[in-house]
């Protein structure tokens, strides 16, 4: 027997008030808007207060998604977070979340996948539904990156930015396709590629981690840009083929926003016209797990996601990762 459909019921985000503009960071870097915005695409970013953590992003996004789908957050049956940027090491970022909206008693938990973590949370969550473990779960993308860059490393500082994403997901009425499925995948041969190296059991927090700058994001951009330009175009190949449809069915691709040369590749690739592809990198940047839900919300809002419509999202990033989601919207 077929697992029950399960649909997106609702959506919401949530941005940080403050934008830093490329000539903001020019100040202080050895940089310029015209590096930043022709080697990525990038025109500004939001950064959040210094008291501001990822699950209060979050959890501002949740309560605009809950408002959306009419549900207090008692009838939630599973909060999952994903991030790069949690609140702390331990507890889960999701139990932080749990308690900004009030949702005593609600299983919540954190899913760890970098920045396509968002769509293995969207693909845990699905199976939770499906299962008929959970028949309201609650997913977010929640990140503060700021905090994991090195303000004095312009191969990274320029790329990144922090907001918040979230859908809740519930059964399909009879005959909804809702969330159709999944590609993912991970490259272990590239775990060095992106990292933040110390802090963990590995590399635990020490002065000289401290001193040697080891708690900070470290990516080698040249290798993960190969990789992304590599993976998305065939993970979101594969997710097409496996369900049975084609490019030309796509209504609107949404791609993680980490460059506009990796999205502009991947769409070469599949052939698709910039009308069908959503892209918002230029005003906020990088914003990990963040970027999928926020693009979504605003591609709903600008009217380019109508119900029935669609919808793409391909995700890559530390793991080597990535995954695809295909979903009716
Ligand atoms: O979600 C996480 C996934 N992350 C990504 O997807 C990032 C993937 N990588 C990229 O997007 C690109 O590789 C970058 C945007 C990070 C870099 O673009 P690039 O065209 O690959 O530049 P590059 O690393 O080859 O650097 C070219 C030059 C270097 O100088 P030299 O060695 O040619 O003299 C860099 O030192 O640009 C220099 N550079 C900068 N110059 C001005 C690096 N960062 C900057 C900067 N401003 N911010």
């Amino acid at each position: 027997m077929a697992a029950p459909a399960v649909k997106i019921l609702s959506w919401g985000t949530h941005v940080p008030e403050r934008v830093v503009t490329n000539d903001e960071l020019s100040l202080s870097l050895d940089t310029s808007d015209e590096w930043i915005s022709s080697r990525s695409g990038i025109r500004e970013r939001r950064i959040a207060d210094d008291g501001e953590a990822a699950s209060d992003l979050g959890a501002a996004a949740a309560k605009k998604a809950l408002d959306a789908a009419g549900l207090g957050p008692a009838q939630l049956d599973l909060i999952i977070v994903a991030s790069l940027s949690h609140d702390a090491p331990f507890p889960a970022t999701a139990s932080y979340l749990a308690g900004r909206i009030g949702a005593d008693g609600v299983p919540a938990f954190d899913v760890s996948a970098a920045c396509t973590g968002f769509i293995y949370a969207l693909a845990a969550g699905r199976a939770f539904v499906a299962a008929g473990q959970a028949t309201r779960v609650l997913v977010v993308g929640a990140e503060v990156v700021s905090r994991m860059i090195d303000w004095s490393d312009r191969s990274t500082a320029v790329l990144f930015g922090d907001g918040a994403g979230a859908l809740v997901l519930g059964p399909a009425a009879a005959g909804e396709e809702g969330i159709i499925g999944f590609d993912l995948g991970n490259e272990p041969s590239g775990t060095e590629l992106l990292k933040l190296p110390a802090g963990g059991s590995r590399l635990p927090a020490r002065p000289e981690t401290v001193a040697g700058r080891q708690h900070y994001l470290k990516m080698n951009g040249r290798e993960v840009f190969r990789f992304a330009t590599r993976v998305v175009a065939a993970s979101a190949q594969r997710v097409l083929a496996k369900y049975d449809y084609d490019v030309s069915d796509v209504d609107l691709f949404v791609p993680h926003q980490a460059n506009i040369r990796i999205i502009d590749a991947a769409a070469r690739k599949l052939g698709l016209p910039p009308e069908r592809i959503f892209t918002n990198l230029d005003r906020y940047g990088n914003t990990s797990c963040a970027s999928i839900p926020i693009c979504l919300d605003e591609a709903a809002a600008a009217g380019r996601l109508e119900r029935g419509s669609l919808v793409l999202m391909t995700g890559f990033g530390a793991g080597l990762s990535w995954g695809s989601c295909l979903a009716r919207w």
